[in-house]
């Protein structure tokens, strides 16, 4: 029996292939091997496990416990001492455990009740179906409704059913390599914390309305869930650059993406940045907005902006589509190793060629011993 087996491999483990194939002849020299991928004794300077959140979720970049001089609540003591408390919740919050439960203010929960009743009522017109579907179990389950601002546990339990992913409390901006990198392990970083209430319809950061009304109904659909991870997978050990376009990629899809909806064929919204903005929301489905198919390769050149509308929109015919045109302009993306994600550990292997071809040699291995058998019993 003959059996073609090309490695890339290195110099000191092909060595190994011989004593692991045992009598079988090896034709070709060790020298033959391309030697690449040495990882060993390396330590990678990225997330591996979903332990390391509660290290790279401090990092807050904006906002969190200090706000700027131009954030509607800097003069409001109160507010500010509010957000302290916030703060504190998510800096010390740590992996397994439950999230605390939040006793709203009668203020904060009369600010959610403006943003919840307006928004609703443009949901039947202006989400998309997947956002719609969700809606609706988020009221049933998670207690979504005018006078009740739902608990970040009890939704992280929801999405954990629904799709495998959870959240954890963050207190305010993360770089985008620290946010991307949360979403590998299938982790929405969240705010707890709610907007200003002297104008319950403008946020100029995140906040939990943006979070729960924008981002939670979508991440609890499947195809969306895997397509949040994977942009969160490209991200480890990607380049600065590549962590960049990926960035703006995540900006337009998940924050502001349109797509085809499938029940009326109409354009309509899935991106968590106009589902949690009455105004923007309304704006983009609007004559006066400019909507671009979605492209990858060009959707990273554009400009976000942030303190007013955005210059165009980007849609796709489904969400299965920019899951798929996604996935294709990862492929592209170069790293110095492959990255696997284990969900039974819920960490990422480094997948380097000497890891490949040990696999590898084994998996041909066992083929081999199983031929063999078979082999033998034909000839008794
Ligand atoms: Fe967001």
């Amino acid at each position: 029996m003959e059996v073609y087996l090309e490695l890339d491999t290195s110099q000191a483990s092909a060595k190994e292939v011989e004593s692991i194939l045992g009598n079988t002849k090896v034709v070709g020299e060790a020298s033959d091997l391309t030697t690449t991928g040495e990882q060993e004794g390396k330590n990678y300077d990225f997330v591996t496990s979903i332990w390391q959140l509660d290290e790279t979720s401090k990092r807050v970049m904006m906002y969190g416990a200090d706000l700027d001089a131009d954030h509607p609540g800097f003069k409001d003591p109160v507010y500010r001492k509010r957000r302290q408390l916030f703060a504190e919740i998510a800096l010390n919050y740590k992996y397994g455990t439950p999230i605390p439960r939040i006793e709203y203010t009668q203020q904060e929960v009369e600010t959610w009740n403006v943003v919840y009743g307006t928004l609703k009522k443009l949901y039947p017109t202006h989400a998309c179906q997947e956002h719609l579907n969700n809606f609706g179990l988020l009221e049933e389950y998670c207690g979504y409704r005018i006078g009740n601002i739902p608990q970040l546990e009890d939704v992280s339990k929801f999405l954990k059913v629904r799709s495998g992913f959870s959240v954890r409390p963050v207190a305010g901006y993360l770089s985008p390599r620290d946010f991307l990198s949360g979403l590998a392990f299938r982790v929405f970083h969240c705010t707890q914390y709610i907007r200003h209430h002297e104008d319950p319809l403008y946020t100029p950061e995140p906040d939990c309305c943006h979070e729960l009304l924008g981002h939670i109904a979508l991440l609890a659909d499947p195809t969306f869930a895997e397509f949040s991870h994977e942009i969160g997978l490209a991200s480890i050990g990607a380049s600065d650059e590549d962590v960049k376009n990926l960035a703006t990629l995540y900006f337009f899809t998940v924050e502001f993406g349109l797509s085809k909806d499938s029940v009326s064929g109409q354009v309509r919204v899935y991106g968590a940045g106009l589902l949690s903005s009455a105004a923007e929301l309304q704006h983009a489905l609007s004559p006066a907005a400019v909507i671009k198919p979605f492209d990858p390769i060009e959707t990273a050149k554009a400009e976000c902006v942030i303190t007013a509308y955005q210059n165009q929109y980007y849609y796709t015919d489904a969400l299965e589509d920019v899951k798929l045109k996604l996935r294709e302009y990862i492929r592209t993306i170069k790293k110095p190793m492959e990255i696997v994600y284990n969900p039974y550990t819920q960490s990422v292997d480094i997948v380097d060629a000497k890891t490949v071809a040990e696999k590898e040699i084994t998996f041909v291995k066992n083929k081999m011993d199983v031929l063999s058998k078979a082999v033998q019993k034909l000839r008794i």
